[in-house]
Formats: structure tokens, sequence, C-alpha cells
């Protein structure tokens, strides 16, 4: 690089835990080749976009924040690079649209992105304008040398897995992420380690598909078990598990570790057997309901979180009913409901028609909105006096006098400052006094 001091990055990081934790290796890339990093974007050299392309409504948030870079980029020299999911799935038709573009680089090119980088800096200031893209996928790269530059917090992020080979019809993920493989365990203990030693309590493992890890003699079993025994680490959790291969050796050890949190999600995506055929899920509602009971007998305390899609291709009301039915019988502690959103390159998009009608997708979201909110405030209400564990997260974003945590099972709990100020990161015990479909109330 010709740049007299070193270039400013500022990156922005849209979508799932997975990108966040991919930003977090880039940020630990760029420094170690001389970039250094800020926080506001007006002092940046070089804006970075980690983009999400799950549902056309992360496209549309992506666009929104690209049109604000356009109007910095009139005023000043810019380097603009968008980074992850939209990035690998729109190639380059986003680049040809997006003029302000200069370096497109999909989840598995990072490595190349201080080259690229330095490369779009030097062709900057010789007034030259050449976009650059770096969108291989890899069924190798894990990125598994890199430790990562962690966000301060109390949690860190390990990726234990890359890409997904479930192909599950509606989803994009197998053509953003690439072919599903594992990391080393030994790396992921040797991130698991140095986290502790940085002063986190909480690992979350992550992975499109975790519970299919696999390396040499090792499952997520005994990955999960052999991260939570680090010394320093109170908690571990992971995301997100796929209920057509739980096996049942991993039920026993979540509830056999003390730190493995007693936490599981479960994503359902429908509860008709057509549709769940037609999604490709492997699964049908009654197995669904059944590894349900099964975690339950083996963890009664568990907490079970889902995600659900309203309105996928072809679905009729009274399959939108058999989804309805399904969630008031599994009784979940809480569940993300999306519309189903059609997405280049899916099976589902070459296949069938998205057919139901956006306002039918809209009422049947708000439907299920509506059963799974009673269904979680009475859940919620079960703790009210009762003694429940928290992980002090630091001030809730609601009130600047209450102070905010999490459960072992992930459920907010908020309370008033001055009962004890705890640092992020300490382990308390508080009663709860009240519950809403969102958060527990702490004495
Ligand atoms: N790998 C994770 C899912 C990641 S995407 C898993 O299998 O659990 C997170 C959620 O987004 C999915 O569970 C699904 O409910 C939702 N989703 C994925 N593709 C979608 C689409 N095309 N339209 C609407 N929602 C979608
Ligand atoms: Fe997408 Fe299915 Fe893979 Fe999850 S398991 S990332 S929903 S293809
Ligand atoms: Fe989005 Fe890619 Fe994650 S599409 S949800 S950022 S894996």
């Amino acid at each position: 690089m010709t740049l007299k001091t070193a270039p400013h990055v500022h990156i922005e990081t849209f979508g799932c835990q997975m990108n966040e934790s991919d930003s977090e290796l880039v940020r630990s890339m760029l420094k170690q080749e001389g970039f250094a990093f800020t926080e506001d974007r007006e002092r940046a050299d070089v804006v970075l976009v980690n983009t999400c392309a799950i549902r056309e409504n992360a496209h549309k948030k992506i666009y929104a924040h690209l049109s604000e870079l356009r109007a910095i980029k009139k005023q000043r020299s810019l380097v603009v690079g968008v980074l992850g999911c939209m990035a690998q799935n729109l190639k380059t038709e986003l680049a040809e649209k997006e003029p302000l573009i200069d370096v497109l680089a999909g989840p598995d090119s990072y490595r190349q992105l201080p080259l690229l980088l330095a490369n779009a800096l030097d062709a900057q200031e010789q007034g030259l304008r050449k976009k650059a893209f770096a969108l291989d996928l890899s069924e190798y790269e894990t990125y598994e040398s890199i430790m990562p530059d962690r966000n301060d917090g109390v949690n860190a992020w390990i990726t234990v897995m890359r890409g997904c080979d479930n192909f599950c019809s509606f989803c994009v993920v197998p053509y953003t992420r690439g072919r599903e493989r594992s990391r080393d365990p030994e790396s992921i203990l040797l991130e698991a380690r140095d986290a502790a030693v940085r002063g986190f309590k909480q690992i979350t493992l992550l992975g499109q598909n975790v519970n299919s890890y696999r390396h040499v003699e090792w499952d997520f079993a005994k990955l999960i078990s052999a991260v939570a025994d680090t010394d320093g680490i109170e908690r571990v959790r992971f995301t997100s598990p796929h209920p057509k291969d739980f096996p049942p050796a991993l039920i026993d050890t979540i509830a056999a570790h003390p730190k493995l949190c007693k936490h599981i999600h479960l994503p359902l995506q429908a509860g008709s057997d057509r549709i769940l055929e037609l999604m490709g899920r492997n699964y049908t509602g009654a197995e669904y309901l059944a590894l349900v009971d099964r975690i339950r007998a083996i963890i009664p305390d568990v907490v079970l979180t889902t995600d659900i899609i309203c309105g996928f291709c072809s679905e009729t009301d009274a399959e939108f009913r058999d989804t309805c039915r399904i969630v008031e019988q599994a009784q979940l502690d809480s569940a993300y409901t999306f519309k189903y959103s059609e997405r280049k390159h899916t099976i589902a998009a070459r296949k069938y028609a998205d057919d139901v009608p956006d306002q039918v997708k809209g009422q049947r979201v708000l439907k299920l909105v509506e059963i799974q909110r009673a269904i979680t405030a009475a859940r919620n209400r079960r703790y009210i006096g009762k003694d429940v564990e928290i992980l002090v997260e630091g001030d809730a974003t609601r009130s600047p006098t209450q102070s905010m945590g999490k459960t072992d099972g992930n459920i907010t709990v908020v309370w008033e400052k001055g009962t004890g100020d705890f640092w992020p990161g300490t382990l308390i015990t508080k009663q709860i006094f009240d519950a809403s479909a969102a958060t527990l109330y702490g004495e």
C-alpha cells in the first residue's frame, strides 16, 4: 500500500450470528495486514458491508444502506466492499447495479480481502476505478488458523462448521455458503481457551446444521462437552441443530453437563407433512413433536425455541392450521415467524410457484405470532416466584435504571439497578416477581 497512514476500515454487519463471527475474522485478517478499524463511518477510508440474503427484506435493508454510502462517496473518496451472503448470491449482478461497489467478496474468500482492498485504495489514489471480485466457494476453507478479533461482551462466537448440505428447498444458504465442512476440534478448543483467557464467560458454537458436525472420531456431542470443560467458561450454547438428526447422545450430553445451556433452538418451519416434504425437511409434524417429548423427558426444564415459515409455495389454509396445531401442541418457549420469501437459485424458486398472496402470508404470520405470544407468556409465568441464575450482560435497552442478563434458557431478565451492581459476565441469582412474553422481571 502506498498510503502514508494505516487505512481506516468501518464494518457493518447484517444477518445472522455467522456473519457476526465472520466480521470478527475479517477484522483480524485486515488488522494483521496493517489496516486500522473505526466505529465512525465518517472517518473511514473503506466501508465494508457484511450482507445477508435469507429473505428479500434483508436485501432491501442492504440496498438502503448502500444508498447512504453512495451519498458519502459523492463527496469524498471511499472504497466500498460488499461481503457475505448477498454478495455471493447476486454476484456481479449486484456490482453492475451498484456502481459504488469496489470489492465483492463471498464468505469463503475473505483471505483475499487485504490484497483486494489495498489494490482498490491504490487505484483510487491514482484516480482509477477497478472493480474486484472474490466469489469462489470452497470445500475446505474454515479459517481455522485465524484467531478472530472479537467484539467486547460476555459472549464469544465460535464457528465450528461452515456451509450446509441440507438444501431445504426454500433456503439460499447452501448457495451462499457452499458445501458443509467441519473444523478441526483442536482449533476450536484453542479458540475456546483463548476466549476464556480474554474474559469471555459464554461461548456460542455456530453452524447452519451443527448436529452434523463431524471430524474424524469427533461428533457434535463430544465437541460441546469438550468446549464446556474449558476453565473460566460458565455457559456454552449452540445454534442451530436440525430436527431430522438429533441423536439421543446429544440430548444426554446437554442434560449431563452443568455448563451446557438447557436451551435448544429447533426450527420447525411448518406443521403440515406435505409442506415439510416440499421443503425437504425430512421429518413429519408427529416426528417433531416426538423429538420435543424426548428432549423434555430427559431435560425437563429445557427452553425450546423455533423458526416457522408461513405461506410457503402452495400452503393451504388447512395446512397452515396444521402448523398452528403443532405449535399449540408443542408449547415451545418462543418462535421466530417469517413470511416465505422466494430466493434466487433455490429448489423452490426453480420448481414451485410462490403462489400464496403476500397478504395471506402476512395474516398467517400475525395469527401464529398471536398464538405463540400467549404460549410464551404462560411459559414465562412459570418462573414467577422462582430463583433463576442470570449471566449479567449490562444495561437494559429500555431503561437506564435497569440492568439485564439472560437465564440459562436464554430468556431476558431485567431488574432495577441499586439492588447491587454487577459486572457484565457475573453469574447472579434473582427471584422472578413478574413475567411478560418477552421478559422476566427480577427482584
Ligand atoms: N440453518 C438454520 C437456518 C438459518 S436461516 C437452520 O436450519 O436452523 C434462519 C431461518 O430463516 C430459518 O430457520 C427459516 O425459518 C428462515 N428462512 C430461511 N429461508 C427463508 C425464506 N426463503 N423465506 C422465509 N424464511 C426463511
Ligand atoms: Fe438452510 Fe436448511 Fe441448511 Fe438451515 S438446514 S441453512 S434452513 S438449507
Ligand atoms: Fe443471512 Fe447468510 Fe446468515 S443468508 S442468515 S447471513 S448464513
